[in-house]
């Protein structure tokens, strides 16, 4: 179904940003309701990604967590993609409360609202995470089975040792990608939000017989990502501190890995959710369906920058990381035809070109390491 109306919560994001400027040249008209969090934009007058929206755009400052801000966002809009969340994996284990109330409590006013007042809303699509799996789905070479390792041991991380076990026999598992009826086992307050999120909208909407479709992206990465924020975003954090000519230090043994999926793949992925009925219900998974070690992030922004810095493989850990994880995309291609179209060495190319042109600040990353530190989370 072609909707006209839509609101973007969190629009002035990174995803949502993009989102907008392509639901634009579709011929949307789009709201977005945000609170230009100074972590992500810094001052807003600055802010790379609101001044490329903001008049473009109907847009309106305020929190997800007021009913006011979010009754004159809903007005007359036909679908809501609500993408407004606090999504610092780390920093939701010391900011337990503020991530609740944003990403559930915000969450339940929206769906409050959809229950008891009069709208026009035909869809919800909302932004779900791959953090929900926590340690995603591997093989077990002795019981010759799937299963889903629990978090890892300190005792074996303080060793050396960081692949995860088999959680029956303690054995060898081997990496398999993650598909969407694997178990969900977040290990970071954030996911659970996160799937709290997803789950509370898909429930919520069934029953107001509103379609709803929830996307569990892997690592987005592209131009537009905050370059601010020390919080996320291995590729942006890399890319500070190259950019600064400061060196990197690659957490674990450096092989620890990540799906990273390209901007565009995951807009055109997100308006396929809004636009296609087959969508309607159901949970997809986002991603590149590769799975990319951090010492190869690292080498391959240092060459794409020309910049030669020091690459330290630490051994130190961040409790409750997750050693891999990667998309299965059978169930989105099979319902919507998606498959991703960018490469990483290609989607690199683009995302270090746009660095190249932006001015890159101090970067905050030391004193976010700190901060874990002193919250005992840093190993
Ligand atoms: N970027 C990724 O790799 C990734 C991966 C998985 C899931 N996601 C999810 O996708 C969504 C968008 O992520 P992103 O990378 O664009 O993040 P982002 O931080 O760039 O954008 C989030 C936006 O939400 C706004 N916001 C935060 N709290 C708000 C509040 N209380 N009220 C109103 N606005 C608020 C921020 O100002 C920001 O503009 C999030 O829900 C995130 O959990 C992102």
């Amino acid at each position: 179904m072609a909707f006209k109306k839509a609101l973007i919560t969190g629009g002035a994001g990174f995803i949502g940003s993009s989102l907008a400027l392509k639901l634009i040249d579709k011929g949307y008209s789009v709201t977005v309701l945000d609170n230009l969090l100074p972590q992500i934009h810094g001052d807003s007058e600055t802010s790379y990604l609101y001044q490329r929206i903001k008049d473009k755009v109907n847009f309106i400052k305020g929190d997800v967590c007021n009913e006011a801000d979010w009754e004159k966002a809903i007005a007359d809009n036909e679908v809501i993609i609500h993408l407004a969340a606090e999504t610092g994996t780390g920093q939701s284990m010391y900011a337990i409360q503020r991530y609740m109330n944003v990403n559930i409590g915000g969450t339940g006013i929206m769906l409050d609202f959809l229950a008891n007042r009069p709208h026009s809303v035909k869809k919800v699509v909302v932004a779900s995470s791959r953090a929900i799996y926590g340690e995603g789905k591997y093989w077990s070479v002795e019981r010759d089975q799937p299963v889903y390792p629990l978090g890892r041991e300190e005792k074996d991380m303080l060793n050396g040792d960081f692949e995860p076990k088999c959680p029956i026999s303690g054995g060898r598992v081997e990496l398999m990608a993650t598909d969407e009826n694997s178990k969900i086992h977040p290990n970071s307050i954030y996911g659970l939000t996160k799937y709290n999120q997803e789950q509370s909208i898909l429930i919520a909407c069934k029953a107001l017989h509103i379609p709803a479709v929830a996307f569990r992206y892997q690592n987005v990465y592209g131009p537009g990502q905050s370059l601010k924020n020390p919080y996320t975003g291995i590729l942006s954090i890399f890319s500070t501190r190259i950019k600064n000519n400061k060196g990197i230090s690659v957490f674990e043994d450096g092989e620890e890995s990540r799906d990273f999926v390209y901007i565009d793949d995951i807009v055109r992925a997100t308006i396929l959710g809004i636009e296609k009925e087959a969508a309607n219900y159901k949970v997809f998974n986002v991603g590149s369906g590769v799975a990319t070690t951090v010492t190869t992030v690292a080498n391959t922004l240092a060459e794409s920058y020309g910049i030669e810095v020091p690459i330290d493989v630490t051994g130190q850990f961040r409790l409750g990381d997750i050693r891999h994880n990667y998309a299965d995309l059978a169930y989105i291609k099979k319902h919507l035809g998606f498959h991703p179209e960018i490469t990483f060495s290609e989607g690199i190319k683009r995302f270090t070109n746009w660095v190249n042109e932006q001015e890159v600040e101090s970067d905050g990353y030391e004193k976010s390491l700190e901060e874990m530190k002193s919250k005992g989370l840093l190993k």
